[in-house]
């Protein structure tokens, strides 16, 4: 396999599955992971029409479950030869506090574990090919949150909206640590911009009224909502960029509690020690 090969989360809806039909147009084979069968089978059919790039496979994985994420990484292992660009863009938030069968919570769990174990478990893979990214979408919501590490799976206390904002706020730190430490894979994370998809799904009424007048307000749509996740995977420009954060494709602050770099190697810890335990 010649080809170059993405890998990118959360690719059957939104988002990810906007920036999975732009980067088929460009002839990278595809490593689209979901939960949902049919919903990557769908995905898969759209991509083919809108493109007619057929390099496609669907990994599923429920990433919310640290296991069920190790296996994933098994699977990529086996079935690519080489691995160039890991897009994390799966993610969601939960109205109620759910904890997992793992015992995370699972907010915290999907948009944070999973980016983590995901990432360290394929970095040889990706150190091995010249060039190789990792690009993780996080969002402008992080600011003005903090971490409160005793509250990492909502022991003390639950929002659903400030779980959320503190797990995009893990999302850049854990890209920032990411790039301190690697000199061959880039790392870089970006917002999306307020765009009207499934986020929240059935269970998130409030994020998803929260998304759509967000959305209605800036007007952007899902093709808009890819941009700097198609930019930060694909393009020549920013092949050397790393350890920044982006919004339209431009590089842009992130907020003052996401330079703290105490908490970066405290938030890896953290995410070392789960994944440790419950791979
Ligand atoms: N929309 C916004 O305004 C906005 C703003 C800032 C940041 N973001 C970020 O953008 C990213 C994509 O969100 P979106 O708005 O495109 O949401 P979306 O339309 O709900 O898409 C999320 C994708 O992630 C998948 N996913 C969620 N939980 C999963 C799990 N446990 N296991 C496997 N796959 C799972 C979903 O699969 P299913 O199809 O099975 O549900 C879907 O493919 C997220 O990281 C989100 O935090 C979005």
């Amino acid at each position: 396999m010649n080809d170059k090969i993405i890998v990118i989360t959360g690719a059957t809806d939104g988002i990810g599955l906007a920036a999975a039909k732009a980067i088929a147009g460009q002839g990278y084979r595809i490593g689209l992971v979901g939960r949902n069968p049919e919903k990557g089978k769908k995905a898969m059919e759209a991509i083919v029409s809108e493109t007619g790039n057929d390099k496609l496979d669907f990994f599923q994985a429920d990433l919310s479950l640290v296991k069920e994420v190790s296996s994933l990484s098994n699977y990529i292992r086996n079935k690519y030869s080489h691995l160039n660009v890991l897009l994390n863009n799966a993610g969601g938030a939960s109205k109620d506090k759910i904890i997992t069968s793992e015992g995370l919570e699972r907010t915290f769990a999907t948009n944070q574990m999973n980016y983590f174990v995901l990432t360290t478990n394929l970095m040889d893979m990706l150190s091995a090919s010249e060039g190789s990214r990792v690009v993780n979408v996080a969002s402008n919501a992080h600011i003005g949150a903090t971490i409160d590490f005793d509250n990492i799976n909502s022991e003390k206390r639950h929002s659903w909206w400030s779980t959320y904002c503190v797990s995009k706020l893990m999302n850049i730190m854990f890209t920032y640590r990411l790039a301190q430490i690697q000199n061959k894979v880039t790392a870089n994370c970006l917002h999306p911009g307020f765009v009207n998809t499934n986020i929240g799904g059935n269970e998130g009424t409030v994020i998803k009224r929260i998304v759509k007048f967000g959305s209605n307000l800036f007007a952007r749509t899902v093709e808009d909502g890819a941009d700097s996740s198609i930019y930060l995977s694909t393009s020549n420009d920013i092949h050397n960029v790393s350890g920044k954060y982006f919004f339209k494709c431009k590089e842009i602050k992130s907020s003052k509690a996401s330079y703290n770099k105490d908490q970066w190697d405290q938030l890896w810890n953290v995410c070392e020690s789960y994944k440790e335990q419950l791979s």
